[in-house]
Formats: C-alpha cells, structure tokens, sequence
C-alpha cells in the first residue's frame, strides 16, 4: 500500500517526514533506520537536530545504514555521504560511531558488499528513507537495475551527474564522482516501512509513474515501490501535480491532501 501525504510546501512536509522518524526513534529505541543524502531530507534533519535538542530524543542505540556512497569518499572527504550525514544530522544528536554503517567505498571488493548486505539484512530496518532522482533512481539503483539486486558498484547515470554537480559541486560535473557503492533494490525493499520523499518539478515525472497505473518496471527503479506493503510518499504540489488523478492506481494507492 503506498500512503500519499501531499502538503502544499517542502517546509510543511518536512515536518510530517521528522514525526515519522522521530516518533520511531522514540518508540524503538534500537531500531535501524536507513537513511538518504541528498538535497530532499536537508529540511527534515535540521527538524530532526531541533527535536534533539528541544525534546532531548535519544538517539544512542539507533543503527543507521546509508543507501549509498561515493566511490573512494573518506569520512572528511566534503563530497562524500558520510560527511554530509555527519554535517547535517549525525555529529548533532547522540549517535553512537558503532552503530553508524555505510558500504565501504575504498578498493570495494565483493566481501564488502556482501557484507553492507548481511549488515542491513541481519539488522532489520524499521524505516527506510528515500529520495529519487528524476530518472527515477532510488538510492543510486539507475534506471535498469533489477528488483532482486543487492549492494553494487554503479556507473552514473548522466542526468544524475548533472543534478548532483548542480545541487553539491557548484555545477561543475568534472568533481562529481562517476562510480558509487549503492544498496540494492532487495535491500531497500527488505524495509519494514519506506518513506519516500519528493519536492518540485524535477521530480513529477517519477512521482507520476509511480501513482498511476502501470507495472513496476526497472526502466524506473522508484516503482518497484509498488510491490513493498507500507510506504508513505511526502510530496510538495508541484510534485504531485502531474499525477492524472483519474489514472491513479487506487488498489494499491491512497491520497491524502494535509493543507
Ligand atoms: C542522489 C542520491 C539519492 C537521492 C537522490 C535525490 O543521487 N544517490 O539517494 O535520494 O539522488 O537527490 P535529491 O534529494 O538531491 O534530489
């Protein structure tokens, strides 16, 4: 079943994505949660520092497990995942090291990615965030990847190279790393609870295909969300506004406007 949260702007809908995840940090205290990079969540972890501070949330037995990393991103490397996680939520709460995960992206073997596997496999995510890109990629699974892919090495898509150079590079595609290490469609599906979210007109295109009627395909990774049992999607208007509200896939799909 895929839940529609439609709110009129990022801000609001930023603050619904923080209840979810803050109430599930509250509610089990050792959950693992995976998480995004990426421009769409920004607004959500400063909600999330704010609840840390404000309502003292304990974050200390919290498992993390990030979708994905740049090929050969150190810990302080500025372009890298772990670093922006760390900038944007992880230094800012009382996370412990241990329990903070990402794929290993140094001279990545096969042991490696079997085990980014096996680690999110044997732990269990309660809830997994998603952003997605506007080609449809979840995590960096790119159009053509298959529904039982696990951990992998990626090659870039060329539109995703231009957005992430936009948003994170000052637009320069040259810095942008042309290989990731990425979770698998199997891993993220393996979640409990999925929450995607998607702001603007980049992404309407994605949201559209995976609303209406139509099959899940690996032409657009982001519908292969239509075979998972719970999945909020947080959208702004603009996101959702190319969505023919006739063609909707109601079996599967319920919207709900929070204006
Ligand atoms: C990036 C990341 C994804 C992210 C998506 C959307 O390439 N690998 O994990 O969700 O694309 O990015 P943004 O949130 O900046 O639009």
């Amino acid at each position: 079943m895929i839940k529609v949260y439609m709110y009129k702007n990022k801000k609001a809908a930023s603050v619904f994505c923080k209840d979810v995840i803050a109430d599930i940090v509250k509610n089990n205290p050792t959950a693992a949660i995976g998480f995004a990079t990426g421009s769409t969540f920004i607004d959500t972890y400063s909600n999330l520092v704010e609840d840390f501070n404000k309502n003292k949330t304990d974050w200390s037995n919290i498992r993390t497990f990030n979708l994905d990393e740049y090929f050969n991103a150190k810990k302080d490397s500025p372009f890298g995942y772990r670093y922006f996680m760390d900038e944007q939520l992880f230094s800012h709460v009382n996370l412990q090291e241990k329990n903070i995960h990402f794929p290993n992206s140094f001279n990545t073997t096969e042991v490696d990615l079997k085990k980014y596997d096996d680690q999110i496999f044997n732990g269990h995510l309660s809830l997994q965030l998603l952003g997605v890109g506007r080609n449809g990629h979840i995590a960096f699974n790119e159009p053509g990847t298959t529904i039982d892919s696990t951990t992998h090495i990626v090659d870039l898509a060329k539109s995703t190279i231009e957005d992430n150079a936009r948003l994170f590079f000052n637009g320069n595609e040259s810095l942008v790393p042309k290989k990731a290490i990425s979770m698998g469609i199997s891993n993220i599906m393996s979640a409990k609870k999925i929450l995607l979210a998607a702001w603007g007109e980049s992404k309407q295109e994605a949201v559209k295909n995976l609303l209406e009627v139509g099959e899940a395909t690996s032409n657009c990774p982001v519908t292969f969300l239509k075979k998972h049992h719970d999945v909020i999607v947080i959208l702004d208007e603009i996101a959702f506004s190319l969505v023919d509200q006739n063609n909707v896939d109601y079996q599967i799909v319920e919207i709900n406007k929070k204006f």
